[in-house]
């Protein structure tokens, strides 16, 4: 996303990133924000930490192996904390997948001990209320735009400017843009986006944040739950 500043990213993907001890297996998660954090581990990577990182996406762990982070997977390893963005926020209620990687993010980020989640003041939110990306398989774009439908949503297939037709994400599935306006039971939307047959994932975040670090123009705030 482009929408906040570069510096409060990074403040806040820095802030992040200063909490992972020696040792520890780390989620990598995907996005400008988290991209700082990456970048600062790296760094400290060279100074002599011990870490593995467990990417969640092409982006995340081209990244990774750029800055020498060295990787494991899911299959190896659990990560004792995840580090991941947002596209908003409500308290610890997160809308993601604005770079359609919120599958794979979900599940590394849910399997974590802790997810820190890293953004600017632009994503904060009284209520929810940034569409909801939904992971389908191709063949059931019709029925889950339907049910999205009955749900009260409004989908819209996901493309990309320098692609003909839709976006197709690391999983080879497309993606639907449901608009619900304000979301006033994140939980219940959830469980229902998640029973639909042939829907993937979602980008609700329901509860799963620990800490979210927020970055400013002057600073970073912490959050916990
Ligand atoms: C990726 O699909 C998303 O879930 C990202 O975590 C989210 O889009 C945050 O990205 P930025 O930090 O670039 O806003």
């Amino acid at each position: 996303s482009t929408d906040g500043s570069d510096a409060a990213k990074r403040r806040a993907g820095e802030a992040a990133a200063d909490r992972v001890d020696d040792g520890m297996v780390v989620g990598l998660g995907t996005g400008s924000t988290t991209a700082h954090a990456i970048r600062a581990l790296g760094r400290a990577v060279d100074a002599g930490l011990d870490v593995r990182g467990i990417p969640t996406s092409y982006q995340s762990r081209a990244l990774a192996r750029e800055v020498g982070i060295p990787l494991t997977t899911l299959d190896e390893a659990t990560p004792d904390v995840a580090i991941d963005g947002a596209d908003q926020f409500a308290g610890n209620d997160l809308v993601k997948g604005g770079g359609a990687a919120h599958a794979r993010e979900k599940v590394v980020d849910a399997s974590a001990d802790r997810l820190l989640v890293v953004a600017d003041e632009s994503k904060r939110a009284e209520r929810l209320d940034h569409p909801v990306p939904v992971e389908v398989l191709p063949d059931a774009v019709p029925t889950v735009e339907r049910a999205v439908r009955e749900a009260g949503g409004e989908p819209t297939l996901r493309t990309a400017e320098r692609k003909d037709g839709p976006v197709v994400t690391d999983n080879g599935n497309l993606v639907l843009d449901c608009a619900f306006g304000t979301i006033d039971s994140p939980g219940d939307l959830a469980t229902t986006l998640s029973t639909q047959p042939g829907g993937v994932e979602h980008g609700l975040f329901v509860g799963l944040a620990d800490t979210l670090y927020v970055g400013s123009g002057d600073g970073v705030r912490v959050e916990r739950y």
